[in-house]
């Protein structure tokens, strides 16, 4: 019986490999993913989605690309592509064809939804995809591309990702985007009440630092990050009526870090090697009340580093573009541990970023 059901499995396995080989539909879906990123971002960048959630009905594939300046036949088949990606719905009418946004596109790729990842993706289209055409380089090299990619230094990470303020702006806006899908779920994945002092390290245009005082009513979140940052958010992120969000400009390598009772470490490590890592927290565990916390926010690989894929992708794109990488929960937790952080729980989301928390 037992052998039966064995040589069945084998003759299962032998004949779904005999079908990949005979057609490699899996290869066939890996290459052609840039090609999808890429409708997607172009479809985004020309404003497809906006016009279709201004208009009052479906349009035409001639009058989008009127009201957009393009081609028609260009538009025509982004606009088919589209719908073959399930970004777009499509009426056929004695006319012809008529596009509407799905509910997805409405929500998620329209410049005015309050969970537009419109910026996050131009991000990815204008800055990412340069940077992953160095990939082959990054692994044969082991670090980032920004000397290839962009032709400048690489010395000072964030003098490379911050090469002008154009793209300074770029990258406040497209990472900022996240947090109206994720941000509640990290906040919230632990009870933060009993720390009303936080601040958030590196805490760029402040999505998180929002969805913070939200959640706990009682909290002050202080932004500390790099000068030109700070100014930024200040004046294009954070209202200024909102009293319970703070600044703080400085370097966190460099300059003293304040006394708080929690410091959000939000994507911060995964930037950076293990060395600077330590340093960064053991000199937060100094600044540190006792009983206080740090809540580390970061995208978290499965111990055995088999999955989830999103994470292993990002740890490449930790390569091309940082000088990190994405960790499993041991990994974080032995950091802290080594920095002298206690009690380490992990609470995964379920979601793109889990959350560690660790007390003094
Ligand atoms: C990957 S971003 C994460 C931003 C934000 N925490 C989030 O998750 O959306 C890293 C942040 O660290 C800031 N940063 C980098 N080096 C820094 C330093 N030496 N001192 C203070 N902030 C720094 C950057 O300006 C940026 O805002």
């Amino acid at each position: 019986m037992t052998k039966a059901r064995g040589s069945l499995t084998v003759r299962r396995r032998k004949m779904s490999s005999t079908e990949d080989l005979d057609y490699p539909q899996l290869l066939f879906q890996y290459n052609n993913g840039f090609l999808v990123s890429k409708i997607m971002f172009t479809a985004c960048e020309l404003g497809v989605f906006d016009l279709l959630l201004e208009s009052e009905g479906p349009l035409s594939s001639d009058a989008i690309a009127e009201r957009l300046g393009t081609s028609a036949s260009g538009m025509e088949r982004l606009l088919d592509a589209c719908v073959g990606l399930k970004l777009l719905g499509v009426e056929m009418k004695s006319e012809g064809a008529f596009y509407r946004n799905t509910e997805l596109s409405n929500l998620y790729l329209t410049k005015s939804s309050p969970k537009s990842q419109y910026h996050n993706l131009m991000y990815y289209s204008k800055t990412v995809y340069l940077c992953w055409h160095y990939l082959t380089d990054a692994v044969r090299d082991g670090k980032n591309q920004y000397e290839r990619a962009f032709g400048v230094s690489s010395k000072d990470l964030f003098e490379a990702l911050y090469r002008s303020e154009e793209e300074m702006i770029k990258f406040m806006y497209g990472l900022n985007a996240i947090w109206s899908i994720c941000g509640r779920d990290v906040i919230g994945a632990f009870d933060l009440s009993p720390f009303t002092i936080i601040y958030d390290l590196g805490g760029c245009a402040g999505g998180l630092a929002q969805e913070c005082i939200s959640l706990y009513p009682n909290s002050t979140v202080t932004i500390y990050d790099l000068p030109k940052v700070v100014q930024v958010a200040k004046e294009r992120f954070v209202p200024p009526e909102e009293r319970r969000i703070t600044f703080h400009e400085g370097d966190f390598f460099k300059d003293p870090i304040p006394e708080a009772d929690l410091y959000i470490l939000a994507r911060i490590l995964h930037d950076w090697a293990d060395d600077k890592c330590m340093q960064l927290l053991a000199k937060i565990h100094k600044a540190c009340k006792p009983g206080g916390g740090v809540l580390l926010v970061e995208t978290l690989l499965n111990e055995d580093k088999t999955g989830p894929l999103e994470t292993q992708l990002y740890s490449m794109n930790m390569l091309v573009q940082a000088e990190g990488k994405e960790r499993t929960p041991a990994e974080y937790s032995k950091l802290l541990a080594a920095a002298g952080f206690r009690e380490i729980q992990v609470k995964k989301t379920g979601k793109l970023y889990d959350a560690i928390l660790g007390r003094k």
